[in-house]
């Protein structure tokens, strides 16, 4: 959207900055480690940057169709590498995953998590092994699961009753919006500690626009030499929103810090865990590393946010809106559901293991929706040569997870139909282990917070589904609800899905 206004500025300067493109473009081919892959001719500075569109990840994919599953582009000055098929996400994410294992530095990041204070935007290294680290060890580990176990029932429970008194009144329900308020909540009380107050600033719209921002193709990221001019407006949004962030960030920590026993409490939030943590070195075997102060606590406690409230609701919107257009599924889901549950009870966290169909519509969605289509980009840190392909260092790599889920290579002639059975047979795991299917990423930089994730998924999926027929509103067909898509970091529904639903249960 932003590339598509800036389109004739971008031109202009193609001839001002003509000189510089040579330059660099010389000092690139010098290496002579090998040919860069191949790739469509760009323009002089902006490169590609101007042909990316509103949908980078199905512009891409279309290239790739020529050019191949490793192809080269160009991105302003920076190298940007694409790689669209299982083989090739391998070689970079497994063979090769030690030199892609970075994120490039970026105004986002910068402005959001103070450069690298953080895990998710934050370059390889010792500081980022350290958080990460702390992140899985003190913050999604099982017993944190399971103890957010109540938190999750309750309000699983609470959004029901509300669905169930639209159901009494036949009214459609904005599933899209009752999915975002449900975690909302769920993030306001597991990770930040409390209940959401009415006078609490929406933090989920903060965390979209965030989530935006640091998705989008930053003119200033590309084109360094034009940043002071903050073209697209973003360096000033971004700011503003670090700032309304804050505010609320400050507050949870000071409600917490008045609250004394933070650091005494057996079922300890995010807030709690890391203020307990407060002044002690990062690294607990290296008394020589950062010290963990205030700053962290906040870029953390962001970055928490932002990787897991839009990330869940989109994948279960996503899906839930496959599951809607596509009456079979929903009929044998609710089948299943009913066998292994009954009809007179809630799902329960112990029934998940038993639901193998409910998995495979999951794994489905998953490969239609990857929220992250391009992962979170990576970068090389150091040249290498990859399937005789030379990648030069610092370049960004764009693993189009989009395209390889819907490669008819890969999945067969029915690639674009919604169809968990294809999974029936077939043992593909959906956790990192085969490059056919990693909406979460696959080696070191792999999400973190999966195993918190697909549980989430899978609950609220199943007691939507076990608890209401769905369908469609009044004067609505199946082919009505659209699967438009809009880009950031993630990439959700365009537009809201609605829904009547019917009440399923015999009290
Ligand atoms: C359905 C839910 C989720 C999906 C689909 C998802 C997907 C992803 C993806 C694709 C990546 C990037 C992997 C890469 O760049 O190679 C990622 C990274 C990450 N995710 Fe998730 N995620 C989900 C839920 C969560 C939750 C609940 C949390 C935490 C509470 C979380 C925390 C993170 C973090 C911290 C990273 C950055 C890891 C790093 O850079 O080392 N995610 N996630």
């Amino acid at each position: 959207m932003y590339l598509l206004a800036l389109a004739p500025i971008l031109l202009v300067l193609v001839g001002s900055l003509g000189f510089l493109f040579v330059k660099v473009s010389r000092r690139e081919s010098s290496r002579n480690l090998g040919e860069l892959p191949p790739g469509p001719r760009g323009m002089p500075v902006v490169g590609h940057l101007h042909m990316l569109g509103k949908l980078p990840h199905q512009t891409l994919t279309h290239l790739s169709k020529i050019y191949g599953p490793i192809m080269s582009i160009k991105l302003g000055t920076v190298r940007t590498i694409v790689v669209s098929s299982p083989r090739a996400a391998e070689l970079f994410l497994k063979t090769y995953d030690h030199v892609f294992a970075s994120r490039p530095k970026t105004q986002a990041a910068g402005i959001f998590f103070n450069g690298s204070k953080a895990v998710t935007l934050t370059p390889y290294g010792t500081h980022w092994r350290n958080v990460r680290k702390l992140y899985v060890v003190h913050l999604l580990n099982t017993s944190k699961i399971i103890q957010f176990k109540p938190i999750r029932t309750e309000e699983i429970g609470r959004v029901i009753d509300r669905v169930k008194t639209a159901a009494e009144k036949n009214e459609v329900v904005n599933v899209s919006k009752i999915l975002l308020e449900l975690f909302e909540n769920l993030v306001y009380r597991m990770i930040l500690g409390r209940s959401k107050n009415d006078d609490d600033v929406k933090l989920k719209e903060l965390v979209e626009e965030m989530v935006s921002l640091a998705g989008a193709f930053n003119i200033s990221d590309y084109l360094p030499l034009l940043a002071p001019l903050d073209l697209q407006g973003l360096f000033r949004r971004m700011k503003q929103l670090r700032k309304s962030m804050d505010i609320i960030l400050d507050k949870i920590i000071e409600e917490h810090e008045h609250q004394k026993d933070y650091k005494s409490k057996d079922d300890k939030d995010f807030v709690d865990v890391l203020l307990s943590l407060l002044n002690q070195s990062i690294d607990p075997q290296d008394k020589n590393s950062e010290i963990i102060d205030r700053n962290h606590v906040i870029v953390i406690l962001l970055d928490m946010v932002g990787a897991s409230l839009e990330t869940s609701v989109k994948a279960i919107e996503w899906i839930f809106s496959e599951i809607l257009k596509n009456p079979r599924v929903m009929k044998k889901l609710q089948d299943e559901l009913e066998t292994i549950i009954g009809k007179d009870r809630m799902v329960q966290e112990s029934d998940l293991s038993k639901l193998t169909y409910l998995d495979m519509v999951i794994k489905e969605g998953l490969r239609l929706h990857p929220v992250g289509p391009f992962l979170v980009p990576h970068e090389s840190m150091e040249d290498v040569v990859v399937d005789g392909f030379y990648i030069p260092r610092n370049s960004r790599i764009l693993i189009n997870v989009w395209s390889i889920g819907r490669d008819r290579d890969v999945w067969g002639d029915n690639v674009e139909e919604f169809y968990p059975e294809r999974f029936e047979n077939e043992d593909i795991d959906i956790q990192g282990l085969d490059f056919k299917l990693i909406p979460f990423g696959s080696g070191r930089r792999r999400c973190p917070g999966m195993h918190m994730g697909i549980l989430n998924v899978r609950l609220v999926l199943a007691q939507l589904v076990h608890s209401f027929y769905w369908k469609m509103p009044h004067g609505m067909a199946l082919e009505d609800i659209d699967m438009d898509e809009k880009f950031g970091l993630t990439v959700g529904r365009a537009n809201n899905v609605f829904a009547i639903p019917i009440y399923r249960f015999n009290d």
